[in-house]
């Protein structure tokens, strides 16, 4: 788009994303198209570790995310001058990681004299259903499965958002993590234990589901995890840091192994079924949509009951790809669009942010 009112049709966002181990860039259209979507992952680079190295995230970012950028220009056929402003995600996420992100959209935004959108990263999983796709109708129920944050809004707009609920403790894809590192997957966990709690009987094993308060739409996910730990290690001779364990999961067979898997994925998903039928109950106009984010959503037994809770409840459910489940700059680039469109533009004093704007 090169002058005037804004236009959706003809509009192109570049988005940029580097909140925690993926240093991703997207450009998209006003209609939401995603024109390139490239995702550099560094899972290699944390795999020794067992988990994201702040350190080590925030110098790879730096390493990769010109190329990035230029293979995302490159694949939508566009050039610098053809795109009318850089969103990127400045809030939630590690503080190192985020800066990278924000400093080079800073400086694309300042020498190209285009527009800069500052956007948060979890109300951008929102949208990830939406890309590619017709545009849902609202007010939507929003959910966000991530592993930083397990979270229920009631949307009345992309950018006008309540959250209901959020995690307590752990989120969601956080627990996934730790029962993987339990039960000695490799990392990163969520995945491989979707796949191993496949193999598995999610009845052996009748782990907590936390409800918290008769209204509450807050998550709890450490009670399960502190439970699967002691499925997995027995109940320790000794609380708090001296904990003596009895067993190993050296001790387990493949088999128990999978039934552990699938009875925790029975309790961690039923909680998130359970909190949203909670929620729906407890809106007085009924959504048309269920909005849903975040890599956990990638999740298959998670997948297929939403889509048995959105048909038995009349919503439009939008489960994203699995590539915008997980983070991506498409659903940043999105986002942008929206707020490009609203006028909600930043200027150059935007602030990389460790927390969510909620
Ligand atoms: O949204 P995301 O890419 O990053 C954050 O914003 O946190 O989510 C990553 C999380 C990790 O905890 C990962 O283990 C989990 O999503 N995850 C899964 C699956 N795929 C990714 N958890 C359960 N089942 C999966 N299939
Ligand atoms: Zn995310």
């Amino acid at each position: 788009m090169r002058s005037g009112a804004y236009n959706r049709s003809d509009m192109l966002i570049l988005g940029i994303e580097s909140s925690c181990d993926e240093t991703a860039a997207a450009v998209v259209d006003g209609e939401l198209n995603v024109r390139s979507n490239v995702i550099a992952s560094q899972e290699d680079l944390h795999a020794e570790y067992g988990g994201v190295v702040p350190e080590i995230a925030s110098r790879a970012h730096v390493e990769r995310i010109l190329p990035v950028i230029r293979s995302a220009l490159r694949d939508a056929n566009s050039a610098l001058a053809d795109i009318d402003a850089i969103a990127v995600g400045s809030r939630p996420g590690l503080i190192g990681s985020l800066v990278v992100g924000v400093a080079a959209a800073k400086a694309l935004a300042w020498a190209l004299g285009k527009p800069l959108i500052g956007v948060d990263h979890v109300h951008a999983h929102l949208i990830a259903g939406a890309l590619d796709a017709p545009k849902p109708n609202f007010p939507a129920l929003g959910l966000v499965v991530s592993g930083g944050h397990t979270s229920i809004y009631h949307c009345d707009s992309f950018l006008s958002l309540t959250r209901l609920g959020a995690t307590i403790d752990d989120a969601v894809g956080e627990a996934y993590d730790k029962v993987a590192a339990m039960l000695a997957l490799p990392y990163p966990g969520g995945p491989r234990l979707d796949a191993l709690a496949q193999q598995g009987d999610d009845r052996v094993h009748d782990f907590p589901i936390s409800r918290l308060g008769a209204d509450s739409l807050d998550f709890s996910y450490s009670g399960l995890k502190t439970a699967v730990l002691y499925a997995v290690r027995g109940v320790p001779q000794r609380k708090g840091a001296a904990a003596a364990f009895t067993r190993s999961h050296e001790d387990l067979t493949e088999n128990e192994k999978a039934d552990i898997a699938a009875s925790f994925q029975r309790a961690a998903i039923g909680a998130v079924i359970f909190k949203l039928k909670r929620a729906l109950a407890s809106l007085p106009e009924p959504p048309r949509t269920l909005l849903v984010g975040g890599g956990v959503s990638a999740n298959s037994r998670l997948r297929d009951q939403l889509t048995n809770f959105a048909r038995d409840n009349t919503l439009d459910l939008r489960l994203p790809e699995i590539e915008y489940c997980l983070d991506n700059a498409a659903m940043i680039a999105a986002i942008g669009v929206h707020k490009l469109c609203a006028g909600q533009i930043d200027d150059l004093h935007l602030h990389a942010v460790p927390t969510t704007a909620h």
